[in-house]
């Protein structure tokens, strides 16, 4: 399960980095299996809730087909090992007319903002967090992270290297305390 793998400038994949996907219904866009149910869910769920169509722009891309969009789309796009994109849990949407910047100005970027997370996806890039994660709002770049974690990190309203940390910390101190049980029970 690669669900909470980090991956940006800082934490890069290697080069032979290759994550197992499949294909998303015909589309020709791939992605890692665990995002195919969730993303099936949330497509239907925004439909219902809006009658608009949530569409997909790109989802797993290869390290060429990142060096070839970072040729295209230079400041927006991540290094090539820095993308997560090349995870396949990383996917662009858009609806019909509005795209990258413009979609939060349509109903369904609204509701994909505010009830992604219940489908396991969370808007990566928030507004505001640029210091953080080191690209601007990108309100059309879904990550898939499960159900937990996006719970977890909408109600504790962090990014999610703020909240891989938190669950890094949780898990040393969580490893002392055994060490320390271990010491007294030998
Ligand atoms: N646009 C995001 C940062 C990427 O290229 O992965
Ligand atoms: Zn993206």
């Amino acid at each position: 399960d690669q669900s909470l793998l980090l991956v940006n400038g800082e934490h890069r994949l290697a080069e032979d980095y290759q994550p197992e996907v499949v294909e998303f219904r015909d589309t020709d866009l791939y992605m890692d299996p665990s995002v195919v149910e969730p993303l099936e869910e949330l497509l239907a769920a925004n439909t219902k809730a809006t009658g608009e169509k949530l569409l997909l722009v790109s989802t797993y891309r290869s390290a060429e087909e990142q060096a070839q969009v970072l040729e295209e789309e230079t400041g927006v796009a991540a290094q090539v090992g820095a993308s997560e994109h090349q995870t396949g849990l990383g996917l662009d949407v858009c609806v019909s007319g509005k795209a990258q910047r413009r979609f939060i100005d349509s109903e369904t970027g609204i509701w994909v903002d505010r009830n992604a997370w219940q489908y396991g996806f969370i808007i990566r890039y928030p507004k505001d967090k640029t210091k953080i994660t080191g690209y601007i709002y990108e309100p059309w770049h879904l990550r898939y992270v499960g159900r937990e974690a996006a719970q977890e990190i909408t109600a504790l309203d962090v990014t999610f290297e703020e909240y891989i940390a938190m669950v890094r910390s949780d898990r040393i101190q969580w490893l002392q305390e055994e060490t320390q049980y271990d010491d007294q029970n030998p």
